[in-house]
């Protein structure tokens, strides 16, 4: 109503001047202040549509939004509004059924795109639709929406991962291998423990993702070009209809700001630093000089030379592509850094960036999945890896502290101890008790029960350590995640 008197004029200059005798979809973007014609290579070089075309459907959204906002301040009469609704509503219905139209299109981007099929649908009231908005604000809107959508599949599969997570782990839940530092053998810990620890990094995952989400869900739309839309368009109605928890409160930062992505890219890059680290533990675990688990077929290649080998390619490629994402987040955070405000052309690099990162994390979560709900345990091998090593060797310190020696004490004389069995090579339960006797008399006949590993992994009872108590109780809390 308060804008009534704009729509008549508008159309009369339509009418009147520069549309006469030109194709109306040829003047829905720029071209007015140009004489010359782009460079072709340079109109390539300028063209985003190849990889914005995926945010189709956000934008003919946020179309619609806007129309509406359009139409509650009278910029568009209710007829006009119902075709531009119309309009879009065919465009989107033509993408879901063939998509492979967008392949023909020569558009700069996904909004002229947009614009350009409107008024092809519905002649030249789709020229009203750009009242506004800018593509700054709309293309800061799109990435908003799709990432919204993204970030709920993300943490749907982080969920499932943590979930095959939690079923290998019950399904093997007396297990017992080596833990290691610095890769060598240290102390016995349950399987369990080991696939639990996993589980804490992915619920963080998890959490961050959630965060992630909190930031996004901020309503960009009505910033226009950068000082905020020309024509008062209702911002909560639009936050309202498009679903966002808040709207931006500065419009200079709303069309500049890709912290949300950053968020993103960050969140995903620590999520498939996790997974890589996983993925190079189980290289190692299923290597046949380990042989703890068996990878299946499913997951495996062979050699084109070799005919033995069974080669653990899905976890390599995780590991690998890992870097993708972390190199991703480096490129968003160096183009974000010399950049002055508002906005410049260089943000239009973020889609590849975060298409590439999402594409890649999805496929990693879900082979990873596929991995562990395959996998075999092989017990007997674990088994015999806990007999070499001196695994129980702090618990022999720490029986000789119980019996009241000072630990660093404690420490030097099982050292000796064993280099001395290293020397005979034994094993800590194999040496005679006089000869324990000989290097302290508080030895006595009990200490062959601590030095089995499972009164080792019992002794370690603190909140969070591995002892099966305290598993089984951290493997409940998880399941009630
Ligand atoms: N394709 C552009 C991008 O992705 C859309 C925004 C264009 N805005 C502009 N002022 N040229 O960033």
């Amino acid at each position: 109503m308060i804008l009534n008197h704009l729509a008549n004029p508008f159309d009369q200059v339509q009418r009147e001047s520069h549309l006469v005798g030109k194709e109306l979809w040829n003047v829905t973007t720029w071209g007015g202040r140009f004489a010359g014609k782009m460079d072709e290579a340079f109109e390539r070089f300028n063209r985003s549509f190849p990889i914005d075309k995926r945010l189709i459907l956000e934008d003919i959204e946020g179309s619609l939004a806007h129309a509406e906002a359009l139409k509650s301040i009278a910029v568009l009469t209710p007829p006009e509004f119902k075709e531009i609704v119309s309009g879009l509503h065919q465009l989107k219905d033509r993408v879901k059924e063939a998509p492979s139209f967008l392949e023909e299109s020569k558009d700069e981007d996904v909004h002229t795109f947009v614009e350009t099929q409107l008024v092809k649908i519905i002649g030249k009231t789709g020229l009203k639709l750009h009242t506004g908005r800018s593509r700054n604000d709309q293309i800061a809107l799109d990435t908003r929406l799709f990432l919204k959508r993204a970030l709920i599949e993300v943490q749907g599969q982080v969920k499932q991962l943590m979930i095959e997570i939690v079923n290998l782990a019950s399904n093997n839940s007396e297990l017992i291998i080596p833990g290691f530092t610095h890769l060598r053998k240290a102390q016995p810990i349950l399987f369990a423990h080991y696939l639990l620890a996993y589980f804490e990094m992915f619920f963080r995952d998890h959490q961050r993702f959630q965060d992630c989400f909190r930031r996004t869900n901020c309503l960009p739309l009505g910033a226009g070009a950068l000082a905020g839309s020309g024509f008062p368009v209702n911002r909560e109605a639009l936050r309202k209809q498009l679903g966002f928890a808040q709207i931006t409160h500065n419009s200079l930062d709303a069309v500049s700001d890709r912290d949300y992505l950053v968020d993103f890219v960050s969140a995903s890059s620590l999520t498939l630093v996790h997974l890589s680290r996983l993925a190079e533990d189980f290289i190692i675990y299923s290597a046949p000089e380990f042989g703890w688990i068996e990878l299946s077929d499913c997951v495996t290649t062979g050699s084109s030379l070799m005919p033995q080998k069974k080669n653990p390619d899905s976890l390599e490629l995780i590991r690998g592509k890992s870097a993708r994402v972390i190199g991703n987040l480096t490129q968003l955070l160096i183009v974000l850094k010399g950049l002055p405000l508002t906005y410049n052309k260089d943000l239009q690099e973020d889609k590849e960036i975060l298409f590439d990162t999402l594409d890649t994390l999805l496929d990693c979560l879900n082979i990873t999945q596929v991995i562990l709900s395959t996998l075999q345990v092989n017990p007997s091998a674990a088994h015999r890896a806990l007999e070499e090593g001196f695994l129980n060797a702090t618990d022999l310190a720490d029986y000789l502290v119980r019996k009241g020696l000072p630990f660093r004490e404690a420490h030097e004389l099982v050292g000796r101890i064993v280099l001395n069995c290293e020397n005979q090579r034994i094993k800590l339960p194999d040496l005679p008790l006089d000869d324990y006797q000989h290097f302290s008399v508080l030895f006595e006949e009990d200490i062959f029960e601590i030095l089995s590993v499972q009164s080792s992994i019992e002794a370690h009872s603190v909140h969070g350590g591995t002892s099966p108590s305290r598993v089984t109780k951290a493997l409940s809390d998880a399941k009630e995640i």
